[in-house]
């Protein structure tokens, strides 16, 4: 919402946590009426309570999102709350020839073996990872299963560039505590989402930074 130029115009954001929620109508409420050039702001911030996964389908179908707006979703997700299903509600959403959303999804697999080990509903993990193939996961590294994800955009979403770029843990050295999965069939966005995530990331070696799937410029 911070970022310039102000071309997004819609938000929506949807929140289970009732003291989160109450941060997100602050963040509304405390909104610039004008940009950094004095111009007035035309946006809509709509807050969604509830389980996105449930909001997602209500969203879509107001049809406020229109075939042709370019549209961003980003899935911001701890671990394993997002259901495949509504990754691929909103990979459904635009039909050709339009751009599919473009996502922004949270792997988080810095905590993923631990989490897996104590899964007490795997129900939930089947609906987080859309079959119940999961437990593969237990025996893969963080590279492989955030290359795994990133080909179930391409082949699965049908989505034309996907990427994963690492994210570090802020303190502690080199470790990856998520990769950001981001899935787009616009042909200049991968070059974007490269600049973007090496000016937001720490300065690592080169070998390190780069994204599986490192789009060639
Ligand atoms: C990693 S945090 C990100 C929060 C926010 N995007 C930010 O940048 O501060 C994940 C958030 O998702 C919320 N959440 C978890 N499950 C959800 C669901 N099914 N639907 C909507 N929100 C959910 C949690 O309450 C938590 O605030």
């Amino acid at each position: 919402m911070k970022s310039e130029p102000k071309w997004l115009t819609h938000f929506f954001l949807c929140e289970t946590n009732r003291k989160s929620l109450v941060a997100l109508r602050k963040l509304k409420r405390t909104q610039p009426f004008h940009d950094r050039k004095g111009r007035k702001i035309y946006r809509k911030i709509e807050i969604k309570p509830g389980d996105f996964n449930i909001t997602i389908a209500e969203i879509l179908t107001t049809k406020c999102i229109t075939q042709k707006k370019p549209t961003f979703c980003l899935l911001d997700q701890r671990m394993f709350e997002c259901n495949w299903e509504t990754v691929k509600k909103l990979a459904a959403y635009k039909k050709q020839p339009n751009n599919k959303i473009e996502l922004l999804y949270f792997l988080g697999v810095g905590w993923l073996h631990r989490s897996m080990s104590g899964i007490k509903h795997p129900e939930k993990m089947d609906r987080w990872w859309g079959r119940q193939d999961w437990r593969k996961l237990k025996g893969m590294t963080h590279g492989d299963i955030a290359e795994l994800v990133r080909k179930r955009f391409e082949d699965e979403l049908g989505y034309r560039f996907a990427a994963a770029y690492p994210i570090y843990e802020r303190e502690e050295g080199n470790r990856v505590m998520y990769y950001m999965i981001h899935a787009s069939d616009h042909e200049e966005a991968p070059t974007l989402m490269v600049r973007a995530h090496h000016k937001a990331v720490r300065s690592l070696p080169k070998e390190i930074q780069e994204p599986l799937n490192f789009p060639s410029e």
